[in-house]
């Protein structure tokens, strides 16, 4: 019998080419707070799971975040928009997806999202994660996926960060409009990950 194991997809995971330029551009712009790739791969599934869709991201940075959402978009009415305060990196993530009309980088203050809403799915990466978590919440469509990255695995109920209960993480997962959890991406990060009830 023919053995027709692939160790090639064992050994590697493959990065989606625009993941790879983002990631270029961020070195160049020594900008260090792209998302990892457990958590695109995240995206990425989030995105799959919702064709024609529209999926939103809040702080650009150079990309990555962006085009690994970008990687799981499917269906021709799929729109994928997300926003970035600094103009010199919006700009140049914009580069990345210049030949797809499907994707729209908005350069200003993450509020410029609620004209887009609601949303399938949301990465809120930069801007409403903090300052206005309700808000963040009011833009979801009723299924939509919202996703927060970045936070410190906490045994234990109430989650904790520092010593002192983590009131933000606390908000999103018992929210009465979302069915939330968190799940860890490395053995040190977690995301939470929610969708909103009908
Ligand atoms: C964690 S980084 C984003 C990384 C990116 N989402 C990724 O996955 O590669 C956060 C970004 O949000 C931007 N940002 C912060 N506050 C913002 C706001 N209020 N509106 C728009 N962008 C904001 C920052 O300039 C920064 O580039």
């Amino acid at each position: 019998m023919t053995d027709t194991t692939d160790t090639t997809a064992l050994t590697e995971r493959t990065v989606p080419p625009r993941v790879v330029a983002a990631e270029r551009i961020a070195s160049e712009a020594g900008f260090k707070k792209s998302c990892i790739p457990e958590v695109g791969r995240l995206l990425k599934l989030a995105a799959a799971a919702k064709p024609d869709g529209v999926i939103a991201e809040s702080g650009t940075g150079s990309g990555v975040g962006t085009a690994w959402l970008h990687s799981g978009l499917a269906g021709a009415g799929a729109r994928l928009v997300t926003v970035e305060r600094d103009e010199v990196l919006a700009r140049r993530a914009a580069g990345v997806f210049a030949d797809d009309e499907r994707v729209s980088v908005l350069t200003g203050d993450w509020r410029l999202l609620e004209r887009h809403a609601p949303f399938d799915v949301f990465f809120c990466d930069g801007g409403g994660k903090r300052d206005d978590p309700q808000g963040v919440i009011d833009l979801l469509a009723p299924g939509g996926i919202l996703i927060l990255d970045d936070f410190t695995p906490s045994p234990g109920w109430p989650p904790h960060f520092e010593g002192t209960v983590d009131e933000l993480r606390l908000f999103y997962l018992t929210h009465p409009a979302l069915e939330a959890t968190e799940i860890l991406t490395t053995p040190t990060s977690s995301a939470v990950v929610a969708a909103r009830r009908l």
